[in-house]
């Protein structure tokens, strides 16, 4: 694709990372990379020096393929069995009970799939506003992680449900996980001064925090409150958890992330860490394919995570591409209009929550991932030099042991999705100014 005819003013350069890859190559979205880019020995080096990482598979296999096989210890074949079980009984003098296991249980016995291969961990992550619509949810995946030994709780005194709360809940899960909370009070306290434990050590810090939209706003009406709530979030990791990736869910994303991301730089921090969720848009391009084709797809979506600056590439899919060229344009809008569409549904009350949470997880996961030192592949929303005049853009990008460790090229585009490269450039490009005049507005620390 000649990008410089198609974008006018706006040119497209090198890729700041990686190779160009074409529409047939391109790597499936939350797959692992399994290529000569895997980590180099440098990088390795700092997985090995996470001290609580103990064995580093290669290969994770995507979501859509991990359903458990079963195993052969559950398998039972052939006629009932009688199991004998000796248990103390509290009512009469100890016995052995019996139990005769139904028939219904009996399962045709199955060669045993290799299991889905997870990369291990001992993980601290963060959910900053962690007792709120998404950060509840959100902070249940993440204490079932098995990567996630550590999920530290931020939120506010009024909070709908106090954090401690939220934490005493998770507490009760099996597994591994510990849960912490932290509480800071409205219009008082500062995270930079009150949540130095909950951020020291982490590894990931989620930000749901801030405030949702209501039917009838802008994602931009959310501007100025939601960077100041994140400034106050991000300053305190620059403080006690630098190397940690910070993923901004906190909406406008196409404005928060590159304020936030400028002034992490004002500090002289890696903008490698610094990550723009916009996984939920990837969730529902693949939802509603699959609803249509029957088959499961693995969309990218580019561009900017608000309206049209929403770019999904059905194109780049075998679902997605089996859908006629006439029913793409209705199917791109319906992505791009799904937040307005939950916002609507939830009559005031709210915004996606639970498919946001189930998309921010799937986000982190591919971060734990990428630091346990296998690379991974997911489109997010992070400073990159695709095209210029956009210094943000969404993107597949891989991470890997430092976070960001690749942004791909957009890959092959079809004329429609040419055309609406076209249209979200300037768009997106103005909501990138209002993140980056307000960066050069404010400071860390005020
Ligand atoms: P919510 O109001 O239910 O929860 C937000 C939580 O953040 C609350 O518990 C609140 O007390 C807390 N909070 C506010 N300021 C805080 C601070 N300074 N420190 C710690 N906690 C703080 O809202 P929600 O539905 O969870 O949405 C949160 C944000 O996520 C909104 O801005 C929304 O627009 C955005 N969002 C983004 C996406 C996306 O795809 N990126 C999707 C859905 C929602
Ligand atoms: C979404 O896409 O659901 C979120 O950005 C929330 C919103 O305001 O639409």
């Amino acid at each position: 694709m000649a990008a410089q005819q198609v974008f006018g003013n706006v040119t497209t350069m090198a890729p700041r990372i990686v190779q160009s890859v074409g529409a047939a190559s391109l790597p499936q979205v939350g797959q692992p990379i399994v290529t000569t880019r895997m980590a180099a020995p440098a990088a390795q080096s700092t997985i090995l020096s996470q001290p609580t990482i103990v064995s580093q598979p290669t290969v994770i296999r995507p979501a859509t393929t991990t359903i458990a096989a079963p195993q052969a210890a559950t398998v039972i074949s052939g006629a009932p069995q009688t199991v004998t079980y000796a248990q103390p009984v509290t009512y009469a003098a100890p016995q052995p009970v019996t139990y005769v296991q139904p028939a219904v249980y009996t399962q045709p016995a199955q060669p045993v799939a290799a299991a889905p291969v997870e990369p291990e961990g001992n993980f601290k992550v963060c959910v900053v506003g962690g007792a709120g619509g998404i950060g509840q949810p959100l902070s249940l995946l993440m204490a079932q992680c098995p990567m996630v030994a550590e999920l530290a709780i931020i939120d506010l005194n009024v909070a709908m449900v106090p954090a401690a709360g939220v934490e005493a809940d998770l507490s009760h899960i099996e597994g591994k996980c510990k849960v912490t909370s932290t509480v800071l009070t409205l219009n008082e306290d500062k995270a930079i001064d009150k949540a130095g434990d909950a951020l020291t050590g982490c590894h990931l810090v989620l930000v749901p925090a801030g405030v949702p939209r209501k039917p009838g706003q802008d994602r931009k009406d959310l501007l100025n409150i939601n960077c100041d709530i994140a400034k106050g979030t991000v300053e305190a990791c620059a403080k006690y958890c630098p190397d940690a990736v910070v993923a901004l869910i906190v909406n406008p994303v196409n404005s928060v992330v590159p304020a936030m991301c400028e002034l992490w730089k004002k500090a002289g921090l890696d903008p490698r860490k610094i990550v723009g969720v916009t996984t939920l848009d990837i969730v529902r391009a693949n939802k509603f394919v699959q609803e249509i084709t029957g088959s499961p797809a693995s969309i990218p979506v580019i561009g900017g995570h608000a309206g049209k600056t929403i770019l999904p590439l059905f194109s780049q899919d075998p679902a997605g591409a089996s859908i006629p060229a006439e029913m793409i344009p209705e199917l791109d809008e319906r992505v791009q209009n799904a937040g307005t569409e939950v916002v609507k549904a939830k009559n005031g009350k709210g915004s996606a929550t639970l498919s946001m949470a189930y998309s921010g997880a799937r986000l982190g996961k591919a971060v734990l991932s990428g630091l346990a030192g296998v690379p991974t592949v997911e489109c997010a929303y992070v400073e990159s030099n695709l095209f210029e005049g956009l210094p943000y853009f969404s993107s597949l990008v891989e991470f890997g042991p430092n976070g960001i460790q690749a942004v791909m090229d957009v890959g092959q585009l079809s004329e429609h999705e040419t055309a609406r490269l076209q249209e979200l450039c300037p768009i997106l490009q103005d909501e990138i100014n209002d993140g980056l005049e307000y960066a050069q507005t404010h400071e860390f620390g005020q």
